[in-house]
C-alpha cells in the first residue's frame, strides 16, 4: 500500500502541499487531479524521495520515505509526461541499462529484464540503435522500459499523456492498465477529468495543496448530482484559474 498521512511541503512561505492524506491499494489506479500549481508534482516528488516532506508521513509498501529512502526507490517506478529525457547518443538498451545500474541490478538481471521488456513493448528492432533519431513514441517506450527495469510494485505517473499525440497517449494508457492487471499500486496525476475518468478507480481532487474531495467517479457523480465530471471539478475548485 501507498499511504500519505498529513503530508505537507512548504517552499519558504508557499504551502505547495497542505496536510494531504490518502492511500492507494494494490491493483488500484488513483488519479490525483488538480489545476496547474495544485501540488501534484510536488506530491509525486515527495513519494519518490526526490523531495523531503516538511510535515507528515509517507509509507511505500511499509517503507518510510525519510527513514528508508533507498528501499522506497526500489519499490517505485516513475514516468513523467512532457520531455522524457532520453540520452540521444546512447542506444535504447544503454539508456535502459543505465537505470538498471542505478537500481543496483546485476548485468545478468538487467540483460534478462531488457529481453523481456523488448518483447512486451515491441522494441526489439531498435533496441541497439541510437536514440537520437527515435520518434516520440519510440522514446516514450524507452522511458517506460527505464521506469520498470527493476520491476517496481508502485507506479507513479505525472501527467503521463501531456504533449503526446493520440496514439502515443494510447500506448501509455494501455501500459497503465497492464500495470493494474499486474496488481501494482498506481498513482497518476492529471489536470484532465476525461483522462482520470477513463483510467482511474478513484479520484483525489486537490486545490492549493489541500484535498477537497475523493471517491470513485460514480460516487462523485451521485453526490454532486451531475454526470459531467468537468462540471463537478469546477464546482469543487471554484474556478481557481481566474484568481
Ligand atoms: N522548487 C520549488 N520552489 C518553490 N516553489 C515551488 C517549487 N516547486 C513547486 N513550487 C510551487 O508549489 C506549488 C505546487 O506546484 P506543483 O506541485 O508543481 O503543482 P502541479 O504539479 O499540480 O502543477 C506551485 O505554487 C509552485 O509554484
Ligand atoms: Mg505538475
Amino acid at each position: 500500500m501507498l499511504e500519505l498521512k498529513n503530508v505537507s511541503k512548504k517552499f519558504k512561505e508557499i504551502k505547495a502541499v497542505d496536510s494531504l492524506s490518502f492511500s492507494v491499494n494494490e491493483g488500484e489506479i488513483v488519479g490525483l487531479l488538480g489545476e496547474n500549481g495544485a501540488g501534484k508534482t510536488t506530491t509525486l516528488r515527495m513519494i519518490s524521495t526526490m523531495l523531503k516532506p516538511t510535515g507528515g508521513t509517507i509509507e511505500v509498501n511499509g517503507y518510510d520515505v525519510i527513514e528508508d529512502p533507498s528501499k522506497v526507490r526500489g519499490e517505485i517506478g516513475i514516468l513523467f509526461g512532457g520531455e522524457v529525457g532520453i540520452y540521444d547518443r546512447l542506444s535504447a538498451r544503454e539508456n535502459i541499462e543505465y537505470f538498471g545500474r542505478l537500481y543496483g541490478m546485476s548485468q545478468e538481471r538487467i540483460d534478462k529484464r531488457i529481453a523481456e521488456l523488448a518483447g512486451d513493448l515491441e522494441m526489439t528492432e531498435y533496441m541497439d540503435r541510437k536514440a537520437g533519431k527515435f520518434s516520440r513514441g519510440m522514446k516514450q517506450k524507452v522511458s517506460i522500459a527505464r521506469a520498470i527495469i527493476h520491476s517496481p510494485k508502485v507506479m507513479l505517473f505525472d501527467e503521463p499523456s501531456t504533449g503526446l499525440d493520440v496514439s502515443a497517449a494510447r500506448v501509455i494508457h494501455e501500459f497503465i492498465f497492464k500495470c493494474k492487471s499486474e496488481n501494482k499500486i498506481i498513482l497518476l496525476s492529471s489536470h484532465s477529468m476525461a483522462e482520470v475518468e477513463k483510467l482511474c478507480d478513484r479520484v483525489v481532487i486537490i486545490h492549493k495543496g489541500k484535498l477537497v474531495e475523493q471517491g470513485t467517479v460514480e460516487y462523485l457523480k451521485s453526490k454532486y448530482n451531475s454526470s459531467d465530471m468537468e462540471e463537478i471539478f469546477m464546482k469543487l475548485v471554484g474556478g481557481g484559474v481566474h484568481e
